[in-house]
C-alpha cells in the first residue's frame, strides 16, 4: 500500500475569474490574480492510498462517499497518470515504482463550510492534484492539470501572490499560474473572513459563469479592461503600494459582482449584509483619508478583508460594534 498526505490553502482572488472561453479545457476568458492564505485556519487534507487489493478508485469529501465519475474528478486522475506514464518512459525525474494500473482510494476534508463562497473547490482540488502526484513521486508544473479540476484551483499549487494567466494556445497549455511574490514579501498583510452565511451558495461558479458568458454584455467589457487592471496589480503588489491594491481589489470586486447582476436571469450573490460591510469600509477609509480596509467578496455573500496588521484590531472593533457578536447568535 502506497499512501500520501497533503495540506492545501484557500486563495482568494484580487482580480476575478468569472467565464470560460472553452468548458471542457477551464480555460478562462481573462487573467486573474489571488492571495494565496496561511493555512493555520483554512486548508483542504487530502489522503490518496494505493493498493493492488482496491478494486475501484474511491473518494470521500468530508466523510461521505462521492461519485469517483464525476467528469473533473476523472480529468485530473487521467491527467496525473498521463504525466506518470511519460516520466516513467522517457526516464525523466524520480517517478516511483506505484503501478498505474493499482486503483486509488482518496479521503479529503475542508476544514471551513464547503461550497459558502469560500474557494473550497480551489484548495481541494490543488490538494488533490498534489497528492496524487506525490503518490506518482511527480514534481514541477502541476497547475495546468489542477486547472482542470476547478480553474482557481491552479492559483492554490503556490503561496503568495499568483497569477493565473490566462494564455493563448488551443490545448491549455500555457494556462498557468505563477507566484509574484512568495508570502515573505508583505509580511504585515492580514486576511480576515467576516463569515455572514455558511449556507450553500444559491448558483455555483461554474453555472453562473456559464450564465454569465452567454448573456452579460458588462462581461465582455471586463476582458478588454482586465489586461490593463493585471499590470498595475501586479506593479502595485510588487512596490507595496496598499491604497492602489486596495482600490484596484474593491473595484474589480464590485465589477465582478456587477457583471453577475447583468446576467440574465440575474445572479445575486451579495445580501444586505454584505452591502453594509461595503458601505462600512468605504466610510471607515474616508473618515482616515486613506485605504486602510479592502473587502472583495466571491460567489458567497462573505466578505475576505485585506488589511494591514496595524489596523487589525482597531476594525475589528468596529465591526463588532455595528454588527454586536450578541445578535449574531454569538455570546
Ligand atoms: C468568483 O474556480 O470555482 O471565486 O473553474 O468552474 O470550477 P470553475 O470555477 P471556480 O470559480 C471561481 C470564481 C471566483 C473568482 C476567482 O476565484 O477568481
Amino acid at each position: 500500500m502506497w499512501m500520501v498526505t497533503c495540506t492545501a490553502p484557500v486563495n482568494i482572488a484580487v482580480i476575478k475569474y468569472w467565464g470560460k472561453r472553452d468548458e471542457e479545457l477551464i480555460l478562462p476568458i481573462n487573467s486573474s490574480l489571488s492571495v494565496t492564505l496561511h493555512q493555520d485556519q483554512l486548508k483542504s487534507t487530502t489522503t490518496v492510498a494505493a493498493s493492488q487489493d482496491f478494486k475501484d478508485d474511491r473518494i470521500w469529501l468530508n466523510g461521505k462517499e462521492e461519485n469517483i465519475n464525476h467528469p473533473r474528478l476523472q480529468t485530473c486522475l487521467r491527467e496525473i497518470r498521463r504525466l506518470a506514464r511519460k516520466r516513467r518512459t522517457s526516464g525523466d525525474g524520480n517517478s516511483n515504482t506505484l503501478s498505474l494500473h493499482h486503483k486509488v482510494h482518496i479521503c479529503s476534508v475542508n476544514n471551513f463550510p464547503t461550497a459558502a463562497g469560500l474557494a473550497s473547490s480551489a484548495a481541494g482540488y490543488a490538494c488533490l492534484v498534489y497528492a496524487l502526484a506525490k503518490l506518482h513521486g511527480l514534481e514541477g508544473e502541476l497547475s495546468e492539470i489542477a486547472r482542470q479540476g476547478s480553474g482557481s484551483a491552479c492559483r492554490s499549487m503556490y503561496g503568495g501572490f499568483v497569477q493565473w494567466m490566462m494564455g493563448t494556445k488551443e490545448d491549455g497549455s500555457d494556462s498557468i499560474a505563477q507566484q509574484i511574490e512568495p508570502e515573505t514579501h508583505w509580511p504585515e498583510l492580514r486576511v480576515l473572513i467576516l463569515v455572514v452565511s455558511a449556507e450553500q451558495k444559491p448558483i455555483g461558479s461554474t453555472a453562473g459563469m456559464q450564465t454569465s458568458v452567454k448573456t452579460s454584455p458588462l462581461l465582455k467589457y471586463r476582458t478588454e479592461i482586465v489586461p490593463k487592471r493585471m499590470k498595475e496589480m501586479i506593479d502595485a503588489i510588487t512596490r507595496q503600494d496598499f491604497e492602489t491594491f486596495g482600490q484596484l481589489t474593491m473595484k474589480d470586486s464590485n465589477q465582478f459582482h456587477a457583471t453577475c447582476l447583468d446576467t440574465f436571469p440575474p445572479i445575486i450573490y451579495l445580501n444586505d449584509i454584505s452591502k453594509h460591510i461595503i458601505n462600512l469600509v468605504h466610510r471607515y477609509n474616508s473618515h482616515f483619508g486613506e485605504t486602510r480596509v479592502v473587502y472583495t467578496f466571491d460567489a458567497g455573500p462573505n466578505a475576505v478583508i485585506y488589511i494591514r496588521e496595524q489596523h487589525v484590531d482597531q476594525f475589528v472593533e468596529v465591526v463588532k460594534h455595528y454588527f454586536p457578536p450578541e445578535e449574531n447568535g454569538e455570546q
